[in-house]
């Protein structure tokens, strides 16, 4: 094991001790300490989950990335390993970037990964060279391959860009031959995810791009996933630089899924539609697994590359990733719901029907607090008589709240955190269009702690966002401007 490598895993073990489990998310996975962007290698492996991440243990700020490393059963209950590794070799040297796993016959467990060389020239501008690499492991000790790299620029296309192509995500065909989607940038189109294969993971062939960007949705591409899903292939990945297109991708970085037709024989995609993957303002970068009894989960980074650097350096660990959640596909839509895992977390759990709201704002008995999954039904109570507004605060004191509000004239939902105690000029609201009928809308709130994920009609839509309110904050409470009737499920969760 490398000095560097070593240095790490002393410095997480020592350093971890100082956050207290109550200043970290409940179930939600994050740096052990130190700085998380990415899920890497989301992978089931001897009879665990096992959840990498892109990492920087010596500071809450990015800088060069190892692999964090974790597992768990449930992907609720997280048990962190020693990190995975450390830029520790000359073509990795300025950082291991994301990338994926798989497990191998023999038991070993593959990690294929992105190492970066950064250069600085003259001017002092970056350029990075970015090659695939792989590494064996056991589960929790893992070996870089000698020959590594084994794709590098020279494997692009023409045109393609060897300081923009990373983020492996390895796929192992039912042949026994290997598979590896790539993102690279094309100067001038944008990016696109390139497929490669291969018989013995160490040559490897490109075959052709599985998706271009031509220059739709945002700039370039990184992160991808592809996976069938009830009948239907699906390519999701992340695009950075985009300009918003009405109500579904918005500026900056973001996230996006592709339905289309897939031809096995020529293992090329045809794409029908594209859509966001998450409306609100923190999720990027999500991986899949599919799960032993089938269920194909996905997990993100809930945070955003454009308001991810603004806190404070003295903060202990900065980053986590979404709630995992599973996905199906029906009538063209992608559906996200909370794993059902999530279910066990419940503690208390209490219900009100018929609830009426008129210009009020209401306290409900017992719903309260800042780890919860929460339920709302709501209507119009006269189908006559539209109301304009209905709104849920929550991690609210007289200080703070942060808001999720429906208008129904306008199909919009917003999610606010404008007075959830940020102290920066950043985005802190993002509105979605969503569907109902006459003003009946369902939501279901995951609060934990620092965040919450909104899934609107059963996961037609979801709403994710950090909050960095102080955990004294927990009141909620609901508001309607016109007349309202909801039913509310709420359950507090615990650990
Ligand atoms: C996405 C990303 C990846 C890259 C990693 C670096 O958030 O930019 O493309 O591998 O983060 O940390």
């Amino acid at each position: 094991m490398s000095q560097v490598l070593r240095d790490a895993r002393r410095y997480e073990e020592e350093h971890e001790k100082q956050i207290a489990p109550s200043d970290r998310p409940g179930f939600h996975l994050c740096a052990r300490v130190g700085w998380m962007n990415d899920p890497n290698g989301f992978s089931y492996h001897d009879g665990q989950y096992h959840m990498f991440y892109q990492y920087h243990p010596y500071d809450s700020h990015w800088g060069p990335m190892h692999w964090g490393h974790a597992v768990s059963q449930d992907l609720l209950h997280w048990k962190y390993l020693p990190a995975a590794m450390a830029p520790d070799q000359f073509y990795d040297r300025d950082g291991c970037f994301s990338g994926s796993a798989l497990t191998l016959d023999d038991g070993r467990q593959l990690l294929m990964y992105t190492g970066v060389i950064r250069s600085t020239d003259s001017l002092g501008r970056t350029h990075d060279i970015q090659s695939q690499c792989i590494a064996f492991g056991d589960g929790t000790d893992y070996r870089k391959y000698q020959g590594n790299p084994v794709i590098t620029g020279k494997d692009l296309p023409e045109g393609g860009s060897p300081n923009d192509f990373r983020d492996p995500k390895i796929f192992r065909k039912e042949d026994g031959s290997y598979r590896a989607l790539i993102a690279d940038n094309y100067p001038g189109h944008g990016g696109m995810y390139l497929l490669y294969r291969s018989d013995d993971l160490v040559h490897w062939q490109l075959m052709h791009p599985l998706a271009e960007n031509e220059n739709r949705i945002g700039l370039m591409w990184e992160c991808p996933d592809f996976f069938e899903l009830d009948g239907t292939h699906i390519l999701i990945g992340s695009a950075q630089d985009m300009l918003p297109k009405g109500f579904e991708y918005h500026n900056g970085n973001g996230t996006f899924w592709m339905a289309g037709d897939y031809d096995p024989e020529t293992e090329k995609f045809t794409e029908k539609c594209n859509y966001a993957i998450d409306y609100g303002i923190d999720f990027y970068a999500p991986q899949t697994v599919l799960s032993p009894d089938g269920r194909r989960i996905m997990i993100g980074w809930m945070q955003n590359w454009d308001t991810c650097n603004l806190h404070t350096k003295s903060t202990p660990w900065f980053g986590s990733m979404s709630l995992p959640r599973e996905l199906s596909f029906r009538s063209g839509i992608l559906y996200q719901t909370p794993i059902r895992e999530l279910d066990n977390l419940r503690t208390e759990t209490v219900e009100y029907k018929d609830i009426r709201l008129t210009n009020n704002d209401l306290r409900l008995d017992q719903v309260c607090g800042r780890m919860a999954d929460m339920e709302i039904e709501l209507k119009a109570a006269d189908p006559e008589k539209m109301y304009q507004r209905f709104a849920v605060r929550f991690a609210q004191n007289e200080n703070y709240r942060t808001g999720v509000s429906f208008r129904p004239f306008e199909s919009t939902l917003k999610i606010d955190r404008k007075f959830s105690g940020s102290r920066r000029a950043v985005i802190n609201q993002r509105r979605a269009l969503v569907n109902h009928q006459r003003g009946s809308l369902k939501l279901r709130l995951i609060i934990d702690r620092f965040s919450v994920e909104v899934f609107v009609n059963d996961g037609e839509k979801v709403l994710s966002m950090t909050i960095p309110t102080e955990l004294s904050a927990e009141g909620i409470s609901f508001y309607a401007d016109g007349d309202v009737v909801m039913n509310v499920v709420f359950h507090k969760l615990s650990v």
